[in-house]
């Protein structure tokens, strides 16, 4: 399976530290899916607004087709302003509600503050049961203090949760081969 984990962020480094991680760890479970990473710091990013896909620049395309071709997702965000980063939900926009249905999705996120671990469950998750995605029961979040001065993840508890994660989301991503996905028409 094509697994996609997207840095949904075009500032800071934390959440690519933890979606290489979390990389790593599917990796050791099994070797089975190919893994892409898509940080989209590398992306020139458009409004969404209605005009016609061919009208959107080569990188939004690109988005929406890597996100469509993918058969599962770990997303990765910061908190930003109590909420997801903007350029986040512009990509959740962006595409068909048919896009992620049925798909298993993992998140990581990671905050300045302890306390906003709750935007995962009351703002991204709505978000990705609105898709019909099936969302793993653990997700994790980190904090600042997690990590040294060089931003590697130093907490040896966030490495066993990530590990967990990897190990839900394998067994959720076959699960997922028996549900049938409905094609996207997009005409
Ligand atoms: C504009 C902005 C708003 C932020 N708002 C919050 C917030 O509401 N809650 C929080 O926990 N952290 C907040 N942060 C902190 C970021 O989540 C944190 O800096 C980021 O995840 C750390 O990644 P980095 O060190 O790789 O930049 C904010 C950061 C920025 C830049």
């Amino acid at each position: 399976m094509k697994i996609l984990l997207v840095d949904g962020t075009i500032i800071g480094t934390k959440t690519s530290v933890i979606l290489e991680k979390v990389k790593d760890y599917i990796e050791e479970i099994s070797t089975e899916h190919t893994l892409e990473i898509i940080r989209f710091a590398n992306y020139e990013h458009q409004f969404v607004d209605g005009r016609p896909m061919d009208q959107y620049n080569d990188d939004m395309q690109l988005l929406v087709s890597k996100f469509e071709q993918a058969d599962g997702y770990i997303i990765a965000t910061p908190i930003f302003q109590g909420s997801i980063p903007g350029v986040l939900k512009n990509a959740f926009d962006f595409l068909h509600p048919k896009t992620m249905r049925y798909k298993p999705v993992s998140i990581v996120a990671n905050g300045g503050t302890y306390q906003h671990h709750l935007v995962i469950e009351n703002q991204l998750k709505p978000i990705l049961d609105y898709f019909r995605c099936l969302v793993t029961p653990n997700y994790v979040y980190t904090q600042t203090s997690h990590f040294d001065e060089n931003n590697i993840i130093v907490d040896e508890d966030v490495h066993n949760r990530l590990r967990e994660l990897a190990r839900v989301f394998v067994q959720y991503a076959e699960m997922s081969k028996g549900l049938c996905k409905e094609p996207i028409d997009t005409h």
